[in-house]
């Protein structure tokens, strides 16, 4: 999809812009929008509100065909209530607008909504939404598909009316644009099949993205993760045939000295459970226990696309889980690379057993802060349903900063994180007899002691777990990835930038 801007003015008149479909608000209580009135020259769409075929209640379409001017066809969408149009309100019609634009019979469009119309955000922010939701409508999963969904119809060239054309105008656009790629590429990382979508595919799409927008990139294989003494990553890998990699990309796009901020996926490619092995219905969903290691992808082919001005490095540790004879059983007891030791009571929990040894790994960068991201407990689903990403850092001045500002992020970018407790209450549930923790705390409160158990190794920096297990994907009909937190992450990033 192909998106350009267009300024309107007194001097450039919306009535002078050819388009097959110029998509235009109107509010409840029947009132178009200022766009919509310039366009109604001949009171068609006047007409079409008092008729009562569209209302203006948020997210409603109606199109509406002229037989003269400039476009051919006027789609009408509700923004609800004039005085108060919420984030929510705004991006129900913009994607009213792209499921219309989907199957329309015209190759262009133009978007022509008030930018300056949502509540407490500006034009920038309502720019990004429209590339968001149009790009959101033209994803397909079909690439394994011998016969591909159909694409015959559907706009394909947007402009967006915007007031001003200037530089930072366009530079929202092309950061909207970028955005939308980074979480194109997550989406398609997890909908991949985990035969193709191996350790090794992951790595081969790490350098691919160093390669296209000059990052740097280390994968690190067996023999020296076994240097490292990764004990506790390593026994994860035991029961399967595909080789483990670490992957270390990094985005210098800051000052040399400045302390960079530290992204961790976790990226299970597919999560049996191992010997304490999952229940076979909907196991396929396991697929997506990499989306944290998308995510970071996503977010670093997005900030790479963007140029961003900043240190950041993506780390990723990813494995299979697999049952074997040569897999680690319940009872066995590892060596991190910590050197902090832990029983294994269930195999199953093995996303904190990738992710602590990659959170030692980390504090040789002296990070600003270390954010990992992980589709780590059923818990979390059950705590926050789909809606929410869990959000767990310490409770102190430094982390009360470091989780609002992932919070304020995710709020900008529809993308919601909602914060969870780690207190010493909770550590008590990982007590074991024979290591110095077990790898599980009981039912209770699951989520939260999965987090307590990373919290043991990132004590040399400001840090935050984001628990996605509820918001990285779809099941049902609608099975998919979601390309969460992309959005969140990137927007997380964009801010420090501006600070
Ligand atoms: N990848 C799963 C978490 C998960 C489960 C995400 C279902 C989304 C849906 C993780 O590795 C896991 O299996 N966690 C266990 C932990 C338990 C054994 C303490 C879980 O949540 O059941
Ligand atoms: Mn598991
Ligand atoms: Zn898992």
């Amino acid at each position: 999809m192909d998106f350009s801007i267009k300024a309107f003015n007194t001097k450039n008149a919306i009535t002078q812009h050819k388009s097959s479909c110029i998509a235009v608000g109107v509010y409840e209580g029947g009132k178009l929008s200022h766009a919509a009135k310039a366009l109604d020259l001949k009171g068609a769409l006047g007409a079409a509100l008092k008729s009562g075929d569209i209302t203006g209640k948020p997210g409603t379409t109606l199109l509406v065909h002229l037989s003269s001017g400039p476009a051919k066809r006027i789609l009408l969408v509700g923004l609800g209530a004039q005085d108060n149009v919420s984030d929510r309100n705004f991006t129900s019609a913009v994607q009213a607008v792209a499921r219309v634009f989907a199957t329309l019979g015209a190759n262009d469009g133009m978007l022509a909504l008030p930018l300056d119309c949502v509540t407490g955000r500006d034009a920038h922010w309502a720019l990004r939404a429209e590339v968001i939701a149009l790009r959101e409508s033209v994803f397909r999963a079909d690439g394994l598909k011998s016969k591909k969904d159909d694409t015959a119809n559907g706009v394909r060239k947007v402009t967006l009316a915007v007031d001003v054309a200037d530089a930072a105008t366009k530079r929202a656009l092309a950061q909207s644009v970028a955005l939308a790629n980074g979480m194109d590429l997550s989406k398609t990382l997890g909908n991949l099949p985990p035969n193709i979508c191996t350790p090794t595919y992951l790595a081969d799409t790490a350098k691919k993205i160093a390669r296209e927008f000059g990052q740097s990139v280390e994968v690190l294989d067996r023999k020296q993760l076994e240097a490292l003494k990764m004990g506790s990553f390593l026994s994860v890998t035991n029961g399967s045939q595909q080789p483990p990699k670490f992957i270390v990309l990094k985005h210098m796009g800051g000052k040399a000295k400045e302390a960079p901020v530290v992204l961790v996926g976790k990226g299970i490619t597919f999560d049996t459970g191992g010997i304490s092995l999952k229940p076979g219905s909907g196991m396929d969903e396991m697929k997506y226990d990499m989306c944290g290691a998308a995510s970071v992808l996503g977010t670093m082919r997005a900030i790479g696309e963007m140029a961003l001005p900043l240190n950041v490095i993506g780390v990723i540790p990813t494995c299979e889980n697999m049952p074997s004879g040569t897999a680690t059983r319940p009872g066995d007891i590892v060596t991190s690379m910590s050197g902090q030791t832990i029983e294994i009571l269930n195999t199953d929990a093995e996303g904190r057993l990738i992710l602590c040894d990659a959170l030692t790994y980390v504090e040789r960068f002296k990070p600003a802060c270390v954010i990992d991201i992980a589709t780590l407990t059923g818990a979390c689903v059950t705590a926050l349903g789909h809606h929410n990403t869990g959000l767990f850092t310490r409770h102190d001045d430094a982390h009360d900063e470091l989780a609002n500002a992932l919070i304020a992020a995710g709020k900008y970018a529809n993308d919601t994180a909602w914060r969870m407790p780690i207190e010493d209450a909770y550590q008590e549930q990982l007590k074991s007899n024979f290591a110095d923790m077990a790898n599980i705390g009981g039912p209770p409160g699951g989520s939260i002691t999965a987090a307590c158990f990373l919290e043991r190794f990132t004590k040399k920096y400001t840090w935050a777990h984001l628990d996605i297990a509820g918001t990285a994907w779809k099941s049902g009909g609608a099975k998919g990835a979601t390309g969460r937190p992309v959005p969140l992450l990137t927007t997380f990033l964009l801010e420090r930038v501006a600070r």
